[in-house]
């Protein structure tokens, strides 16, 4: 069975809307520990839209499971990472006007600049991923590359209606083997959801999906009916006891 990475990024995302302690990421990755999450996920953007670096401080304290550190190819980051040492860096493209991660890594052409950074990661002791889209030639440079993973980009698959869905999952299958016959564990990740997550785990060999989105989407929708229960308990007593 793959491994579940949980990716929290967006609790932060609406504490960040108030910019206020509530609610966190941390109590977050806590809770997702307690559901069976064997990895925490975050991404530390270079804008801080959602996790910050306290965040980081504080999960690396006490994630008792994989912590798993997206970020992107830029030397300050990696410094932090390199400083914190995750049990794993996922390298990802980051562009600031971006809503999501919106493809994998061009490694073809950033080839040297993702090798130092591979290099810096290797060098603190932290394992390194690489995230990517199913193309054979990305792929090619990855094995060159000396990394322990690669995590597919599956938002093209996850996006596709019928007949296009069946040939993502293809094109994914296929880049799955490529990645496991070069020695590297397959992970992936992006979009996936409770519809479309089954044929993605049940890809051979696939050793970790990340999913963030979906999973704090329902957390919310399980969590409404209970979160007004207990205000309106409290509003009961407050009324019981005779005001203010
Ligand atoms: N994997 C990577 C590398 C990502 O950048 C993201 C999005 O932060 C995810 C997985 C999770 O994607 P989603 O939130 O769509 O589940």
């Amino acid at each position: 069975m793959p491994e579940l990475g949980v990716n929290v990024d967006h609790v932060a995302t609406v504490r960040q809307a108030r910019k206020t302690y509530e609610p966190d990421p941390v109590w977050a990755a806590v809770a997702a520990e307690l559901g069976g999450a064997d990895g925490i996920t975050i991404h530390l953007r270079e804008d801080r839209r959602h996790i910050c670096d306290r965040d980081l401080r504080l999960l690396r304290e006490t994630v008792t499971v994989k912590l798993n550190l997206e970020l992107a190819v830029v030397s300050d980051v990696i410094s932090i990472a390199c400083d914190v040492r995750p049990d794993q860096a996922t390298l990802v493209p980051e562009r600031r006007e971006e809503v999501t991660t919106e493809g994998g890594l061009d490694l073809v052409t950033h080839r040297a600049d993702v090798a130092e950074a591979v290099k810096r990661l290797h060098d603190a002791g932290v394992a390194v991923s690489l995230f990517l889209d199913p193309d054979e030639p990305q792929l090619a440079v990855a094995a060159e590359l000396g990394v322990e993973a690669v995590e597919l980009h599956t938002g093209q698959y996850a996006l596709a209606r019928g007949s296009r869905a069946a040939e993502e999952l293809t094109r994914l299958a296929a880049a799955g083997r490529q990645i496991c016959q070069a020695g590297m564990a397959l992970h992936a990740g992006h979009g996936l959801n409770y519809h479309n997550v089954m044929p993605v785990a049940a890809l051979p060999q696939m050793h970790e999906l990340n999913i963030g989105h979906s999973i704090v989407a329902r957390a919310l929708m399980i969590g409404m009916t209970e979160a007004v229960r207990e205000m309106k308990a409290l509003l009961r007593h407050a009324v019981q006891r005779g005001g203010a």
